[in-house]
């Protein structure tokens, strides 16, 4: 923005709208920042394009190339790649060699952009912005009159996005640091244990279980059929049906008892009524069992979520989780955010009075709670 400030802060001044001494260099370099932002909004749409038609997979490992290989690769048009590779130019996704007129997406960024199975992997979030920005004026209707936007009035982005999201996540930590630092439950699922996956959505976490525990049952629910039929699918696809299924069920009256593990991955705080999500699990677990709560890693305090993966997480509380819960119309409405002390109050007044962090991830917070 250089060379533009001093003249935009004087016609600033001259229209009287800030009556105020401003500190020139702050302006320009918030000025600076949210053109930052609006360029990343817009870059967005062409990562979530990138993603979905495997632009960053054809290009993964593949070295320099040309717009008509590219082109090639993937059956696109090249006229839409040669657009698409100069945005992904302008934000550093991918080089450009001037001289050979090619392509590089670099290795490094292959490991973020390209790989669904690779820990680091964090395009599929941008799924969801389809769906986000869609309920821009369902939102504005709820700011307004204080209704929500249920879940289920989401296009299936939000659905599909919100498990690619989340899947690295758990496929990294689950099995490997998440189930060990829940104390016994390694060993029953070890040997046999049933296990009920509440608000499951596409089932990866009931999946990824299931595939590490072939001695154990597990049950995900969740109140959204679409979901649940996508889950079944994966599920079929993957060779578990033996050991796993999905059913329609709300966190309030899932069907079973003597669960030896309850869990709910990022999902409670987009109930209306989560408390009664855990009094109902508190009912349904075997003796000894346990609930695992898996909730973002933001805090009640909002300062604290000023950092990247805060601003991820707050934000889609704004545009999902809290106008979730609220079209759920139960006796709370948390976001996302609201901070263990909050999860560690709703679980005592549920009936679940031992309370413990188990693990912690960039992403998440990991709560074991048992009677
Ligand atoms: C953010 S998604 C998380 C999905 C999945 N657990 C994951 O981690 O990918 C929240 C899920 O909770 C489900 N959900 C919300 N309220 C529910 C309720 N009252 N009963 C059952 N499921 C619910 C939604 O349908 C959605 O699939």
């Amino acid at each position: 923005m250089a060379g533009s400030g001093p003249a935009l802060l004087e016609w600033w001044y001259r229209e009287e709208v800030v009556p105020v001494a401003l500190d020139e260099d702050r302006v320009m370099e918030f000025l600076e920042q949210v053109v930052t932002d609006g360029g990343a909004a817009m870059a967005g749409l062409c990562t979530a394009l990138g993603d979905r038609l495997g632009l960053y997979t054809a290009m993964a490992g593949a070295g320099p190339m040309t717009t008509a290989q590219l082109a090639e690769r993937t059956g696109l048009r090249e006229r839409y790649l040669r657009e698409w590779l100069a945005a992904q130019v302008a934000g550093g996704y991918v080089t450009h060699d001037a001289a050979a007129d090619s392509y590089t997406l670099p290795d490094e960024h292959a490991a973020v952009l390209a790989d669904p199975d690779a820990p680091t992997y964090a395009a599929g979030m941008f799924t969801m912005l389809q769906a986000l920005y869609a309920t821009e004026d369902a939102l504005m209707d709820g700011f307004r009159t204080g209704r929500g936007v249920g879940w289920e009035e989401h296009s299936d982005a939000l659905f599909a996005g919100t498990a690619k999201f989340f899947r690295p996540g758990y496929a990294g930590s689950l099995v490997p640091e998440w189930i060990p630092a829940m104390n016994g439950t390694e060993g029953k699922l070890e040997a046999g244990a049933q296990v009920a996956d509440i608000g499951c959505g596409y089932g990866w976490s009931t999946m990824l279980m299931a595939e590490a525990y072939p001695a154990s049952r597990f049950h995900g629910f969740d109140f959204h059929q679409p979901s649940i039929e996508r889950a079944r699918g994966l599920a079929a696809e993957r060779g578990l049906a033996d050991r796993v299924d999905f059913r329609v069920a709300g966190a309030q009256d899932f069907p079973g008892d003597g669960y030896d593990l309850i869990t709910f991955f990022d999902c409670l705080h987009d109930m209306g009524d989560p408390g009664g999500a855990l009094h109902h699990a508190r009912q349904a677990l075997a003796e000894g069992g346990s609930c695992m709560i898996v909730e973002p890693n933001a805090s009640a305090d909002v300062e604290a979520n000023a950092n990247p993966i805060g601003r991820v997480v707050v934000s889609a509380s704004v545009a999902v989780c809290l106008p979730s819960a609220l079209a759920q119309h139960g006796p709370e409405a948390m976001g996302n955010h609201a901070g263990e002390d909050a999860m560690r109050d709703l679980a005592d007044r549920a009936g679940l009075h031992h309370w413990r962090l188990a693990a912690e991830s960039p992403v998440n917070r990991v709560y074991a709670a048992s009677r």
